[in-house]
């Protein structure tokens, strides 16, 4: 099979990381980009020597069969609904969509095209993530129990210039950054049938400290800030789920897992690297570090914290599918189901009652060491 050709549509901030991590990849031929804003395709177009296009002309490329969708989460229904219907394949920036309606009628339509949808997030194809999931299915800790995943900080309104719309409905937390750890977990321990939920709102309105044109103003929060959920999966083992941006400080690890055998402790699943540990039956944690592995290593100088970043792993093993004519792992099924599985802790927030998951979805085939290598084009490996 040839190399694909990929068209960006949304070329802000996280466009810049999709781009930088595309010569990593074999499969993957980036060819154009656009953006509703013609300046904005412009500039990355020039960086990385791309063809900036408009949404339309882009839609209608032959040369372009698959489709990156990194616009704003509100846009996402839009922009993959028309790739799809102009007949590319998509990989979509996460959520899937902004309601769980909206993310059945993507899946829906791709499996009627015949079309190939994924979506971010692709962390848990990672060093950490793969090093986990092999620790798990080879019964390293037994039948996994119970755990915690804490996902826990101050919000946004101290670095982001205009951080009002992560505070209404369609924002939030769990929206925001429930992604990672429920791929992780949905990964490591297949799909969840039961969320209950508590939600808070810590603070009623909130002061923008960061520097920019809202400086020391505040604004109504209109979504619950706190939310502490209890998931059920159909395995059996039972997860609490924190996610809040009421915290000024914490020591909670982001995963732990405990089972029959031993625990296990993962790292920040919203990277691809850092430290998995491994306690059989009480001993002490055994480190295992992502370093050496593939999509392991820092590669990210350019921002704090230095860390593994890798985002496009998910759109190469998708690439990988279509030619092995099998399911893409970071599918738009997977994220459905996490679509599903966020918009029900909201809802069990709110009423106070537990939700069931109508959605079943298989946990993806583990990624090998050999299959994450094969991914890297000739000069990366
Ligand atoms: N910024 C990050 O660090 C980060 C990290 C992980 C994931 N994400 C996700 O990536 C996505 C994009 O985030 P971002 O930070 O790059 O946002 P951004 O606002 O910097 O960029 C989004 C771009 O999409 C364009 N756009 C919006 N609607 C469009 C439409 N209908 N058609 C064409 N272009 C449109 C905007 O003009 C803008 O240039 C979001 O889903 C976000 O959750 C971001």
């Amino acid at each position: 099979m040839a190399r694909m050709g990929i068209g960006i549509i949304g070329c802000g901030n996280i466009a810049a990381t999709y781009l930088r991590n595309a010569a990593l990849f074999g499969d993957v031929d980036l060819i154009a980009c656009a953006d509703r804003v013609p300046e904005m395709a412009e500039r990355r177009a020039g960086e990385f020597g791309l063809r900036a296009m408009g949404v339309d002309a882009l839609l209608a490329e032959p040369a372009i069969d698959l489709v990156l969708n990194l616009t704003i989460p509100a846009a996402h229904r839009e922009v993959t609904q028309a790739a799809l219907a102009a007949g590319k394949h998509v990989f979509t920036e996460k959520p899937l969509g902004v309601t769980l309606r909206e993310g059945r009628e993507l899946v829906a339509e791709a499996e009627r095209r015949g079309l190939r949808l994924g979506s971010a997030p692709d962390t848990f194809l990672g060093a950490a993530g793969r090093r986990a999931r092999a620790l798990i299915d080879k019964g390293a800790i037994g039948r996994p129990v119970l755990g915690t995943a804490f996902m826990m900080g101050r919000g946004m309104e101290h670095w982001h210039p205009n951080p009002q719309f992560y505070y209404q409905p369609g924002g939030g937390p769990v929206l925001d950054m429930g992604p990672y750890y429920l791929t992780t977990l949905v990964n490591l321990l297949g799909p969840v049938v039961r969320v209950s939920a508590v939600a808070r709102t810590g603070e009623a309105e909130r002061l923008i400290t960061a520097e920019g044109p809202f400086r020391n103003t505040r604004f109504p929060v209109g979504t619950p800030t706190s939310l502490l959920s209890l998931l059920e999966f159909a395995g059996g083992a039972v997860v609490t789920f924190g996610a809040s941006w009421d915290v000024f400080r914490h020591s909670n690890h982001p995963i732990e897992l405990h089972g029959t055998e031993g625990s296990l402790r993962l790292p920040d699943p919203d990277t691809f690297g850092g430290d998995v540990a491994l306690s059989p039956r009480g001993e002490p944690w055994a480190e295992h570090p992502s370093e050496p592995e593939p999509f392991g290593a820092i590669n990210w100088p350019f921002d704090a914290p230095r860390l593994a970043n890798y985002r496009m792993l998910g759109v190469a093993d998708l690439v990988r599918s279509i030619r092995e004519d099998r399911e893409a792992r970071a599918s738009g099924r997977l994220a459905l189901h996490v679509l599903e599985v966020m918009e029900a802790i909201l809802t069990a927030g709110e009423t106070g009652s537990a939700v069931s998951i109508e959605g079943a979805v298989e946990r993806p085939a583990a990624l090998g060491e050999d299959e994450a290598t094969a991914l890297l084009s000739s000069d990366a490996a």
